[in-house]
């Protein structure tokens, strides 16, 4: 199995990117910020617990996410692989990644941290904010996601340096460009 983790700040292009990967390598899609918003648009409990963080650009607790994530790698059963997308986000939610893989036999194959600057994440997000309806993309919220990036979820790269996953990917730069580093880092892995 080919199991990727896309790794990035908040603007980083984890789902841009991830669409290309699907397409190339034929890999099954999860974004717990997808599931998530999918949870708050059908009103569910989760989605109504999740909606109070996401607007306050703060990180879902560890259990709710993991119980979730869970739930959607079983239903990904037969898969010639995932991409992670905005999952793990602490090192908790890493230890639990890891411990589902392995007790279905796999692992992490390649964990790819997309490095973009600052002030590029924030044009991004405001752009995006435009159109996409997403209740998070005001400079606001966009504010305290990067500051919960930069604290809680950027020193997870250290974990997967020691497990000999880490790969930065230059993120800056056109859609096309930055895809063609990454299949260079992934074509690399056999
Ligand atoms: P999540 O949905 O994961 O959002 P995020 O990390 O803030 O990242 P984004 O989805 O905003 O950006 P992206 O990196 O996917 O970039 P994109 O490709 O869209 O999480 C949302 C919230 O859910 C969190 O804040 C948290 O509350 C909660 N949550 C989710 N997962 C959780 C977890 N594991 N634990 C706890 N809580 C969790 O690109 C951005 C824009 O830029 C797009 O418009 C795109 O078209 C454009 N773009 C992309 N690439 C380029 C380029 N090269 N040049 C120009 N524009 C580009
Ligand atoms: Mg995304």
């Amino acid at each position: 199995m080919l199991n990727v983790v896309i790794f990035g700040a908040p603007g980083s292009g984890k789902g841009t990117q991830s669409e290309l990967i699907i397409k190339e390598y034929g890999l099954d899609h999860i974004s717990t910020g997808d599931v998530l918003r999918s949870e708050m648009k059908n009103e569910t409990e989760l989605g109504k617990i999740a909606k109070d963080y996401i607007e306050k650009g703060q990180l879902v607790p560890d259990d709710l996410i993991v119980n979730m994530l869970a739930k959607v790698l079983d239903s990904k059963e037969n898969s010639k692989g995932v991409i992670f997308d905005g999952f793990p986000r602490t090192i908790p939610q890493a230890e639990a990644l890891k411990k589902m893989l392995n007790e279905r036999g796999t692992d992490v194959s390649i964990m790819l941290n997309l490095q973009v600057d600052e002030d590029e994440l924030i044009k991004r997000l405001l752009e995006r904010g435009k159109i996409s309806g997403r209740s998070d993309d005001n400079l606001e919220t966009i504010k305290s996601r990067l500051e919960v990036y930069h604290k809680q979820t950027a020193p997870l790269a250290d974990f997967y340096v020691k497990e000999g996953k880490h790969t930065a990917i230059h993120g800056m730069g056109t859609i096309e460009e930055i895809f063609g580093r990454i299949q260079e880092a992934i074509n690399a892995l056999n």
